[in-house]
């Protein structure tokens, strides 16, 4: 934690006042810190004890006169965002976006990872608005540490009670090694459908949105990678530090691809490429008084075996849309395609495309497997990127 940036967020819960230990231990470590207080978190603990401890002013209010905006400046110099306790209050406002004072236009205005901890009584915890909330976070990439179970403020056991020094500490940690770990990378992913025109209005397509790859290059510029995108059509927006190669039809998005093969380090194939494109495509609009058409198909590249055939260094990973026997097919293409790793992605039913919950199993070389548990695309973004860094790790050590 030497020379890192960290804000803490402290808010109105008996907790509270756990949280001047954390900064303590924050700053014993050698980091930089920052402190906002809510004001009913300074019913429960003064700023004048966490600005001994930062040797810093703390901030208590928006309307502080600086030359800077605060709830701006502050996420701006930070590199993680670590919010303990955690109300149900605040917990609620962040899940809606609600951005009413210091800690919370912070939280809204934050492109850096946010780490929280709740602590709370069991009924609230418990409560179905709080659970929503929780849950909605989460899909969003925030980092949760659980609390605990124990001896409560009102005097009785149960849920609630916030999680342990070392916990917290240990997902601040993990989460500031996270923001670097792909620095220096040059990560190139191709993402979305594409589409193959029948004639100048209708075109073969897949039901694919490109969400799984933007998520992964959206993660890798936040873990400190340079990002290429090469992205077929979709209304999904891509995150605004990747750049972008917008291509409509496989044999484009190839030609893209391929111009920026040679530089990335690492490569990720997530697009839905159209496997065929209409042999023919007609110059006008087919007209519905037309003729019933058969449609002659032709066989389009495949641009992940394109990229293997070609690789030099690069740590390549494709993605397997798999209805059945998804494991053997997925090892199979591993070694047929020179893939570094394979993502194996259960398409059977709803599952797989969209903005929905998925699940991943990622394959490896010698037997290597991890499975990513359902959840939100963002979610298993971080996760599939924590599990490229360790197979780069492992085969380089
Ligand atoms: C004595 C006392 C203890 C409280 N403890 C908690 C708590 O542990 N967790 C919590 O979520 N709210 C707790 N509350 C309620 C919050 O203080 C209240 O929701 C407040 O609006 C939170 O403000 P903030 O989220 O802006 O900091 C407590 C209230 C009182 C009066």
């Amino acid at each position: 934690m030497n020379g890192r940036r960290v804000l803490l967020g402290v808010c109105g819960g008996i907790a509270a006042y756990k949280a001047a230990a954390l900064a303590s231990r924050i700053v014993q470590r050698g980091a930089d810190l920052d402190v906002i207080l809510t004001a009913e978190a300074q019913h429960f603990i003064g700023a004048a004890t966490f600005a001994a401890l930062a040797r810093r002013r703390v901030w208590t209010s928006m309307w502080e006169r600086t030359e800077e905006i605060p709830h701006i400046a502050l996420v701006r110099a930070a590199e993680v965002f670590a919010i303990v306790p955690a109300t149900a209050n605040v917990i609620a406002k962040l899940a809606q976006g609600i951005a009413d004072d210091l800690l919370t236009n912070a939280a809204l205005a934050a492109r850096i990872p946010i780490v929280i901890a709740p602590a709370m009584n069991t009924a609230m915890l418990e409560h179905p608005a709080t659970v929503a909330n929780l849950r909605t976070l989460e899909a969003r990439g925030v980092t949760i540490v659980a609390p605990e179970s124990g001896f409560l403020a009102e005097r009785e056991t149960g849920a609630g009670r916030l999680a342990g020094e070392d916990a917290i500490m240990d997902a601040i940690e993990a989460t500031l090694a996270r923001t670097r770990d792909l620095a220096g990378e040059r990560v190139l992913i191709t993402a979305g459908p594409t589409r193959e025109p029948i004639d100048p209005v209708r075109f073969l397509s897949n039901a694919s949105t490109g969400t799984m790859g933007i998520e992964l290059a959206r993660e890798a510029l936040a873990r400190g990678a340079t990002v290429d995108l090469v992205l077929g059509p979709t209304s999904v927006v891509p995150p605004s530090g990747a750049q972008v190669d917008r291509v409509t039809t496989a044999r484009e998005m190839e030609r893209a691809a391929l111009a920026r093969a040679p530089g990335a380090t690492i490569a990720i194939a997530t697009a839905a490429v159209a496997d065929w494109r209409p042999a023919e495509t007609h110059a006008s609009k087919v007209k519905k008084t037309d003729d019933p058409q058969s449609l002659a198909l032709e066989r389009n590249p495949d641009i992940l075996a394109a990229l293997g055939a070609r690789k030099n260094g690069t740590f390549l990973v494709g993605f397997a849309a798999e209805t059945d026997a998804h494991e053997a097919n997925a090892r199979e293409k591993l070694v047929r395609k020179h893939l570094d790793a394979i993502a194996v992605n259960d398409v059977s039913g709803e599952r797989g495309f969209g903005a929905g919950d998925s699940a991943l199993t990622v394959l490896w070389g010698n037997g290597g497997r991890r499975e990513l548990p359902s959840a939100s695309k963002r979610v298993l973004a971080g996760g599939l990127w924590d599990t490229i860094v360790t197979i780069r790790r492992e085969t380089r050590a």
